[in-house]
Parts: structure tokens; C-alpha cells; sequence
């Protein structure tokens, strides 16, 4: 156990145990606990699940429990412009697979993955209550609407020059 978190700095130790003493190390605030401290990790890793585990005195198995089921909370950290296809029944209906195919070909990368210089994540997402622009994809908080497959590159082109 202290191996895992070994690879967590002192500092993110502490200030995960404080998000824990900050919802009284109640089991039953788990959720918002895993929520904070995914703002505060990015996402949450095996050793920070080790520490919230220890903190609320239950199992780590309860705590992965919950983060696997979410698909909100990640386990992997994401990439710098994190992608969002949205799969929900109007997105899908109007091609969204095809999208999300041309996004894996050009990235190189499945969903869950990051690529290798770190630039850019995948994931699938529910419905987003956007469905008059279906097919739909999140790239960060920016909505890109009607997009076809041929439109793919010409989303990842905007974040080219990004460094
Ligand atoms: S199904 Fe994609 S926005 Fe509603």
C-alpha cells in the first residue's frame, strides 16, 4: 500500500486526504470526493484511489467500483484537447461511428487512449442535448455540429499549432 502511493508526491497526498476530511470522510460523499479530487489529478490513478480508500476506511475495490462505472471519472490522464463523440441515438442515427473511425485512422489512438505526444484524448459520450446538430463532437468545451467524416481533419487541424 504505501509502495502505491509512494508514487503520489507528499503534497497530493495531503491535499487528497483533505478533500476526504473536507466531506467528513463520509463514504456516502464518495462521488464528490472522487470529483474534486479528479479537478484537482486530472484523473484518477490506482494510487489516488489508494489514498481515498484508506482515508474513508473502505476498500480500494469499492472505490474503483465507482470510478469504472462512471464514465466521467478516468483513470488515464487525457490529452491536452480532450475529444468527446457524442454517441447518443440522434448522433449515431446520422453517422457518428464513421466520425469517430476517422478520428481513431488519423489519430492512431482508440477510445480511452491519449496519444503519445499527449496532444489529444478520446472518448464517447451519451447524448449532449445538441441532437438538432447531430452528429456531434466535443473537442474541450468547444461544439463542433454536422460533422462528417471528411470534416474530422479539418477539426484536428484547428489545434495544430497548438503547443
Ligand atoms: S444524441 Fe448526440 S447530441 Fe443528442
Amino acid at each position: 500500500m504505501t509502495s502505491v502511493q509512494a508514487k503520489l508526491s507528499p503534497n497530493a497526498v495531503k491535499e487528497i486526504q483533505s478533500i476526504c476530511q473536507s466531506f467528513g470522510n463520509d463514504k456516502g460523499e464518495l462521488i464528490n470526493i472522487l470529483h474534486k479530487s479528479q479537478d484537482f489529478c486530472g484523473y484518477l490513478p490506482p494510487d489516488v484511489q489508494e489514498v481515498i480508500a484508506e482515508e474513508l476506511d473502505i476498500p480500494v475495490s469499492t472505490v474503483y467500483g465507482v470510478v469504472t462505472f462512471y464514465s466521467l471519472f478516468v483513470m488515464e490522464p487525457r490529452g491536452k484537447h480532450h475529444i468527446s463523440i457524442c454517441t447518443g441515438t440522434a448522433c449515431f442515427v446520422k453517422g457518428a461511428m464513421d466520425v469517430m473511425d476517422e478520428f481513431k485512422l488519423l489519430l492512431g489512438i482508440d477510445l480511452g487512449e491519449t496519444t503519445p505526444d499527449g496532444k489529444f484524448s478520446m472518448d464517447s459520450l451519451r447524448c449532449i442535448g445538441a441532437c438538432g446538430l447531430a452528429p456531434v463532437v466535443m473537442v474541450g468545451e468547444k461544439i463542433y455540429g454536422r460533422v462528417t467524416p471528411d470534416d474530422v481533419i479539418n477539426i484536428l487541424d484547428d489545434y495544430k499549432d497548438d503547443k
